[in-house]
């Protein structure tokens, strides 16, 4: 059971913010039904268990209660809607910067906010746009990874390479605050966003083999442009590749 008065301990400024649900079908939809009544920028909605966990492309979202975090922010951006793919970006490097920074985690983001340690998928995001704001929901693995059958990319849990006892309220403390930092803050300006999301991007110089509409594609990852696009060098040709083409890396 996550425990309400220890996080309120850490964090007072987050408790005021959280809506906490035993089990939920999906934190996705409870924050977005949240917003719809006017639910404010920063609303954070957290289970123990979903029914119906939701990950990115159909796929679905499972984790056994206690095992991690699982929780959805409600952003109400500034910016244009043409910019909101941004705020997918800057949740990633903002939860990477903050295990970095706080427990040295040597985690990346696997473009486009994969949250990747050791070369394995230690959380997700799926941010999802509604007419006047965004649900950003993460799944972290904290103590432990995902059922074997659930997927085949390999798993591993913050647990595992943190060398203290972890807690998840305050690993959610450490997660919120760094990625309403990194959000907040692309609002202002993406350049920095950008800088800190090429220094820890785990794909790039590594080969990819991709989906690309009907298409199986490879290539080498040169890296990310000015727009937040991957970059595939194809056979001395580079390609980039935004968050909307739904490229989908094999393998990795
Ligand atoms: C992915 O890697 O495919 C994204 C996974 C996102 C899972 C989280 S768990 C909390 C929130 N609620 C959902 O239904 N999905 C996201």
């Amino acid at each position: 059971m996550f425990n309400l008065r220890q996080f309120a301990a850490i964090v007072p400024e987050w408790y005021v913010r959280l809506h906490y649900h035993d089990e939920l079908d999906s934190t996705n939809d409870e924050a977005h039904r949240l917003a719809s009544e006017g639910g404010e920028h920063g609303l954070v909605v957290l289970a123990d268990h979903q029914r119906a966990g939701r990950g990115r492309r159909g796929a679905s979202w499972v984790s056994e209660p206690g095992d991690g975090l699982l929780f959805s922010v409600v952003i109400r951006p500034d910016s244009p809607k043409s910019k909101w793919s941004r705020m997918a970006l800057a949740a990633g490097v903002g939860i990477v910067t903050a295990l970095n920074e706080r427990w040295a985690a040597q985690a990346q983001v696997k473009w486009p906010n994969d949250i990747y340690i050791r070369g394995r998928k230690c959380g997700g995001i799926l941010a999802e746009a509604s007419e006047d704001f965004v649900i950003v929901g993460v799944g972290l693995n904290v103590f432990a990874t995902p059922p074997a059958d659930h997927s085949t990319i390999p798993a591993i849990s913050l647990g595992e390479v943190v060398g203290e006892t972890l807690s998840r309220e305050m690993v959610l403390a450490v997660v919120l605050d760094g990625l309403m930092r990194e959000i907040d803050a692309c609002e202002v300006g993406f350049k920095g966003l950008l800088l800190k999301l090429r220094e820890i991007c785990y794909l790039t110089g590594k080969e990819v083999r991709f989906v690309s509409g009907e298409e199986i594609r490879a290539g080498e990852v040169a890296g990310i442009d000015a727009q937040g696009n991957l970059l595939v060098n194809e056979k001395g040709v580079i390609t980039p590749y935004s968050q909307a083409a739904e490229i989908r890396i094999i393998g990795r």
